[in-house]
């Protein structure tokens, strides 16, 4: 209803700016914002209010991983939700839902058989979380329920999950179950200590664990967290064998290792899940979103080890209630969707994505050519450009914290969407990307960066 004496809101951002609310408002703007319109994708494309067409360099949000406007996707949503568009998970399933559960389970690694179906990323880690504390109950140990996270992270935005984030600014303003997390250094080698090797640097990361572990004690520590390769802190590529290393001292101390692959499962780093296939490690549960469905249908879900199950079976307390479950778990037309998108990345769409990620990589490191980027790392079809005042001392802090929106403004003019993360502009284009393409991509980033540094030096901000 419009209110007396307000003129009506007619396009898009008026409305937007009047009602819609939307993630990581700041106080000031709260509520009163209008972000970049995006009216229709295609392909690795999407096109902007002003009909601006742009290659959607973030693949939206690390989810559209085979591409806008697949038809076959839009076709098995359609007919799922003509056959049947809901049913409960609470006393009926489906027929998709299981039929994803067993496509998932034979790409999982180890005993990873068991899938728990959510709505998305939080939920999916909220539920791994909560498996564990229903676990250790179920055990008999009902202290062993705190969770290690690390600095950098991002889990989420429910409570618990939320808890685990350790990126700058993510809790400055809100609150966390916080005598539940205890945070680790952010393992990343671009920024270790001076003079430090990378090898000397994983086995402090290591160290820094086991003193962890033994000064809380393993009987009060459920389970660690993880993000194979952290995407949101800035696309952080672990050293070697840290993450095996990590795997190990969970495994003597009896701490579930669970890797959160919201980011990293469904195709971005070349297979269905990277923990065995790139990292070599077997967790004990693995949580999974975003690529699942490529962004088509809000889906997300937990895989967990038959050993744990099989536990819960065979415990003392068989009445014992894993109270948890969402309206939308094993929902039919995500899970449809899901099947046809993996059938889409076996047949060709994987294995484009590991053969065209070394050009990717190799096209993106030429950025550090220019003396405002400080590194560019990535793995797969991930990357980063972290961009630093200094080269050699290699601070941002001196540099406007707005750099990577600034970049992101130079390249939305010039044909490509950025994700900017402050000092930092994150790459993950979906996976169907071509050589030219990728050309294409990295030209117009040294030009929007390359403007920037001009922009920088111009207003006094940087003297690089
Ligand atoms: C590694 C990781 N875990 C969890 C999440 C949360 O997922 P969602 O936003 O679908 O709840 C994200 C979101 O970006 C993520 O990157």
């Amino acid at each position: 209803m419009v209110q007396a004496g307000r003129p009506r809101a007619n396009t898009t951002e008026e409305i937007a700016r009047r009602h819609l609310l939307q993630p990581w408002p700041v106080a000031g703007s709260i509520g009163a914002e209008a972000r970049g319109l995006i009216g229709e994708g295609d392909g690795i494309y999407v096109v902007d209010g002003e009909g601006r067409r742009l290659i959607d360099g973030p693949a939206g949000m690390w989810c559209t991983n085979v591409g806008h406007r697949n038809q076959e996707l839009a076709g098995v949503m359609y007919e799922q939700a003509m056959a049947l568009s809901y049913n409960t998970p609470w006393y009926t399933m489906n027929e998709p839902s299981a039929a994803l559960a067993a496509r998932i389970a034979a790409h999982a690694p180890g005993d990873l058989d068991h899938v728990f179906f959510t709505t998305g990323g939080s939920s999916a880690v909220e539920t791994a979380l909560r498996f564990m504390q229903f676990y250790n109950n179920v055990r008999g140990r009902p202290d062993k329920k705190m969770v290690v996270s690390r600095g950098g992270a991002y889990h989420g935005s429910t409570y618990l999950s939320a808890s685990l984030n350790g990126r700058p600014r993510d809790r400055d303003w809100m609150d966390g179950a916080d005598g539940l997390v205890v945070k680790l250094s952010c393992p990343d080698p671009f920024r270790r200590p001076a003079g430090m090797s990378v090898e000397a640097f994983r086995d402090l990361l290591v160290q820094e664990f086991r003193d962890t572990v033994e000064r809380i004690g393993p009987d009060r520590i459920g389970a660690f967290v993880g993000e194979p390769v952290m995407a949101s802190g800035g696309v952080i590529v672990p050293p070697e064998g840290y993450l095996p290393a990590i795997r190990d001292i969970c495994r003597e101390n009896d701490i579930l290792f669970i890797a959160d692959e919201v980011v990293t499962a469904f195709g971005r780093l070349g297979h269905v899940f990277a923990s065995k296939d790139v990292f070599g490690i077997e967790p004990d549960m693995i949580t999974f979103a975003k690529g699942v469905t490529s962004g088509y249908f809000p889906l997300g879900g937990v895989v967990i080890s038959g050993a744990l199950v099989e536990e819960m079976r065979r415990s003392n307390h068989a009445d014992a209630m894993f109270a948890h479950g969402l309206t939308y778990s094993s929902h039919p037309v995500g899970c449809a969707v899901a099947l046809k998108n993996l059938d889409l990345l076996e047949n060709g769409i994987l294995e484009h994505a590991g053969a065209i990620a070394p050009y990717f990589q190799q096209r993106l490191k030429t950025l550090e050519e220019l003396p405002l980027v400080g590194e560019v790392r990535g793995l797969g079809l991930m990357a980063c450009v972290e961009c630093v005042a200094d080269r050699e001392s290699r601070n941002p802090l001196a540099l406007d914290n707005e750099v990577g929106k600034r970049i992101d403004a130079h390249c939305h003019e010039l044909g490509l969407l950025v994700r900017p993360l402050i000092h930092m502009c994150v790459m993950s284009p979906p996976l169907i990307i071509t050589r030219d393409q990728i050309d294409d991509m990295v030209a117009i980033l040294h030009e929007g960066i390359s403007r920037t540094m001009d922009d920088l030096r111009a207003e006094g901000l940087w003297q690089g």
